[in-house]
Parts: C-alpha cells; sequence; structure tokens
C-alpha cells in the first residue's frame, strides 16, 4: 500500500519536508516547520471563508455534495424524513445511536418537562416592538436565559451540559411561538404537555379562544417534516459560529444565540425570507426570464440556489418538495409554486447556472410550504433555528468531548502598516 505522506519542496530554499496524510488531510500545524531562517515564524495555509479547512474531526453529519447525498449519523436524510419523528431524529443526532422505544419515551417526556420559558422572558419579548425582526427576539431570549441558569457555564460536567441540551431543545419552539404572538400583539400560549412536539409548537402558535386547540394531522406531519431536514448539516455557518462561541467555554444559552444570528443572513438561513420577497418581485410567470437576466448580469441574486458544498441538487429540497404537495392538498396550492416551479426550469436550463452547478437548495421551497401554512417570511428563519438548535447542541458537545479542539483562534496574514512613531494632532496634515 501506497505511503500515507505527502512530500512538500520549499523551493525559497530547496529542502524538502514529508508530513503525514490522515483521512485525507495534512495537518495545517505541519506546515509550521517549513522555515526560511531560524526566526521565520514558520509557513501557514490561508484559507479565507475555510474554503478547502477542516476545522473538525466530527461524526454527525456526512454530505457527498457531488452525489447529492445528505446523511444523519450514517442513515440517509429521506429514510429518517419518511420514518421518524423529530425528536426520533434529534436523539439520533445527539447521541449516534436511533432511540429504542423506551428511549425515546424517556426523551419525549424528558423534553415536554422543559417547555415552559420563565415569566421574565415575556417581559423581555413585551420591552421590544411588535416591528422587532423575530430571529433578533430569539436571540435576545437565549441571552436572556443565559443570566438565568448559571450553572450552565459549568460546560465541562456532562450532567450540566445534558441539562441545558434539554432546556434548550425544550424551549426553543417555546420562543419560537413566543417571537410570533409578540409580533401579532397577541397573548402567551402555555406548552400543552399531551402534544407532541410539533403539535404543541403550532397550539402555542396558534391557539385562540378554542378550549382544545386540534392541531391538522396532516400539516403536523409536514412541520416535522422540514424540522427533520432542518436539524444539522455539518460545518455551515451557523455550526461554525456555535464552535467557535463555545470554543471560549462560553455557555451554550450564550452560544447558541450567537448561532442564531448567523443563521439570520440572507446568506445562510435568512435565505428562506429572500426567496419570498424574490417570488413576491417577480410576480408572475412572464417576469422569469427577465429576472433570469439580472441575475446573469449580477444586479441580483437567484436566491435560494447555490451551495457551498453541493454541487448537485439539494436532498432536503427535493424531500420539500414532495411535502408541498401534502400540504397543499389541505391548504390549498399556493400560487408561488408554478413560479418556483418554472424559475428552476428555465435556471437548471441556463448555462449560467449549469456551468456553475448552482441548483436549488432548502430555502427554495421551503418558504412557500411556511407560507401556505400561514406563516409570513420574516418567521420563517425562526422555523429553520428551531430544529437548528439540536444540530447546533450536537455539534457542541462533539467539541466540548474532542481533545483536540482548543479556543477558536485563526492566524492572520497581517498586510498594515509596520511600527510607526505617533503624530499629534496639529502636526498631522
Ligand atoms: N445566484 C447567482 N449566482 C450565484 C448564486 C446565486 N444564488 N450562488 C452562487 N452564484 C455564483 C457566484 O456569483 C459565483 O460565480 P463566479 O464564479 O462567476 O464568481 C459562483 O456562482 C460560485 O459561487 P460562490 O459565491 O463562490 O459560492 P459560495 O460557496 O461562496 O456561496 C452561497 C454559497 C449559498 C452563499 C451562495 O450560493 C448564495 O449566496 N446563494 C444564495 C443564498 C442562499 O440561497 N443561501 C442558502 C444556502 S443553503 C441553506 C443555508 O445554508 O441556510
Amino acid at each position: 500500500m501506497a505511503e500515507e505522506t505527502l512530500t512538500l519542496t520549499d523551493n525559497r530554499t530547496g529542502k524538502t519536508y514529508t508530513v503525514p496524510v490522515k483521512n485525507g488531510a495534512i495537518r495545517a500545524m505541519d506546515l509550521r516547520q517549513i522555515k526560511t531562517s531560524p526566526d521565520d515564524f514558520g509557513l501557514m495555509s490561508y484559507d479565507p471563508a475555510f474554503m478547502n479547512t477542516a476545522s473538525c474531526e466530527s461524526r454527525i453529519t456526512f454530505i457527498d455534495g457531488d452525489r447529492g447525498i445528505l446523511l444523519y449519523r450514517g442513515y440517509p436524510i429521506d429514510q429518517l424524513a419518511e420514518n421518524c419523528s423529530f425528536l426520533e431524529v434529534s436523539y439520533l443526532t445527539l447521541h449516534g445511536e436511533l432511540p429504542t422505544e423506551s428511549q425515546l419515551k424517556a426523551f419525549e417526556a424528558e423534553v415536554k418537562k422543559h417547555t415552559m420559558v420563565p415569566e421574565f422572558v415575556k417581559r423581555v419579548l413585551d420591552a421590544m416592538s411588535p416591528d422587532a425582526h423575530p430571529m433578533g427576539m430569539l436571540a435576545a431570549c437565549l441571552a436572556a436565559l443565559a443570566t438565568h441558569y448559571p450553572e450552565s457555564r459549568n460546560v465541562l460536567d456532562p450532567e450540566v451540559r445534558w441539562q441545558q441540551t434539554v432546556r434548550l431543545i425544550a424551549k426553543v419552539p417555546t420562543l419560537g411561538a413566543y417571537a410570533y404572538r409578540r409580533k401579532r400583539e397577541l397573548p402567551y400560549v402555555s406548552p400543552d404537555d399531551d402534544l407532541s412536539y410539533t403539535e404543541n409548537f403550532m397550539n402555542m402558535l396558534w391557539k385562540m379562544t378554542e378550549a382544545e386547540y386540534k392541531p391538522n394531522p396532516v400539516l403536523a406531519h409536514a412541520l416535522d417534516v422540514l424540522f427533520i431536514l432542518h436539524t444539522d448539516h455539518e460545518q455551515n455557518c451557523s455550526a461554525n459560529a456555535m464552535r467557535s462561541v463555545s470554543s471560549s467555554q462560553a455557555d451554550p444559552f450564550a452560544s447558541a444565540a450567537g448561532a442564531v444570528a448567523a443563521l439570520w443572513g440572507p446568506l445562510h438561513g435568512g435565505a428562506n425570507e429572500e426567496v419570498l420577497k424574490m417570488l413576491d418581485q417577480i410576480g408572475t410567470l412572464e417576469n422569469i426570464p427577465s429576472y433570469i437576466e439580472r441575475v446573469k448580469k449580477r444586479e441580483v441574486m437567484l436566491m435560494g440556489f447555490g451551495h457551498r458544498v453541493y454541487k448537485n441538487y439539494d436532498p432536503r429540497a427535493r424531500i420539500i418538495k414532495q411535502t408541498a404537495d401534502q400540504v397543499f392538498a389541505v391548504t390549498g396550492r399556493n400560487p408561488k409554486l408554478e413560479i418556483a416551479i418554472e424559475l428552476e426550469r428555465i435556471a437548471l436550463s441556463d448555462d449560467f447556472f449549469v456551468s456553475r452547478k448552482l441548483y436549488p437548495n432548502v430555502d427554495f421551497y421551503s418558504g412557500i410550504i411556511y407560507q401556505a401554512l400561514g406563516f409570513k417570511p420574516d418567521i420563517f428563519t425562526v422555523l429553520f433555528a428551531i430544529p437548528r438548535m439540536t444540530g447546533w447542541l450536537a455539534q457542541w458537545r462533539e467539541l466540548i468531548t474532542d481533545k483536540e479542539q482548543k479556543i477558536a483562534r485563526p492566524r492572520q496574514l497581517y498586510l498594515g502598516y509596520g511600527r510607526r512613531e505617533f503624530v499629534p494632532v496639529p502636526q498631522r496634515g
């Protein structure tokens, strides 16, 4: 068998170095020995936006971007979406194995015990304008919760870690629903232990004066599938934020607030909101070709298209398209679907998109379902954050127990001034 090493020749010095290759990677620290002189700092790798840098070893999620494959703990996403509940997938993501019946029941019961949020959180929401963006509300509430559970800072204690994991998974739908109701200036609805995770979320969103709210089972199932599809996605921007913030041993509530901020951006989870704005802007099928021309002239982006890792159809987008049909059978067809399907058809036959391997991603169709379910676009990214909390927590738990991880602290290539002497104001010219 060929030796698992890489031989490098430094043409500046003529010296040759051999470094090990493990799991298809060399260690960036192995480059540090490559120096032009004894006082040289040593060679670094330069990789803005982590285009080709693995920042961790992970056993949670696998993506084959060229073949459009997504596995959670080895299980294909379509099999999980077809056969599991969200909490079952959440358990799998956190623990690495699918739960037995009794393990699942125990996990569901544990989560149900922690769905309430302290009263002061409602006051935090009430202090914000109903016009505030719900992602800002969510981030603020998570940061506020960090102040309420001081023990959560003890991140090296496995029991404390588990307690915060359950608390965050249990409370994030409550926070999301309360942000939704704050925006509508409606009273908050307490969690209902008799309902499933997703049904309880729907109850907290939509219960009005009826004695008992009965979630539509087809819609509850669709929301559960959407939650499964959004559970984790390996080292994306918000997972990286979660890892980076918590690498300082910050508590998980504060770290999750950072992850929410990262997800909010329009290039990441915020894209689902932007897709709906774009479809509104396009308005009719006839306007699609001119919009595509504007994309090609770089005047606008085709939101919901493209991905750093997928260079093929995003498997989540395929499942969402199927789920949309089930939702529309109950809610009636969202007319935006026609525009989205035609937009996709035209884009996928245009060389601009084909040559760059730009395919629809998870956000392209999710907003159309959310809108059919009655959500306004500004809450869409919260619907992404609720299930992604599981992924962030799984990433955090893996990081904390990884002996190789330390505080995340990248290097830089400094290109600014060298040392220069201070000049007082009157002498500056
Ligand atoms: N519309 C038009 N052109 C695009 C798009 C797009 N949506 N996405 C990428 N391109 C072009 C880009 O301009 C570049 O062209 P060129 O090589 O000629 O300069 C080429 O395709 C490669 O793109 P990139 O910017 O190098 O790709 P990236 O890996 O840095 O960015 C992305 C990935 C998802 C940020 C980007 O595709 C994008 O901004 N998409 C729109 C926003 C979006 O849908 N985001 C959701 C991502 S999936 C779910 C999630 O993470 O939340």
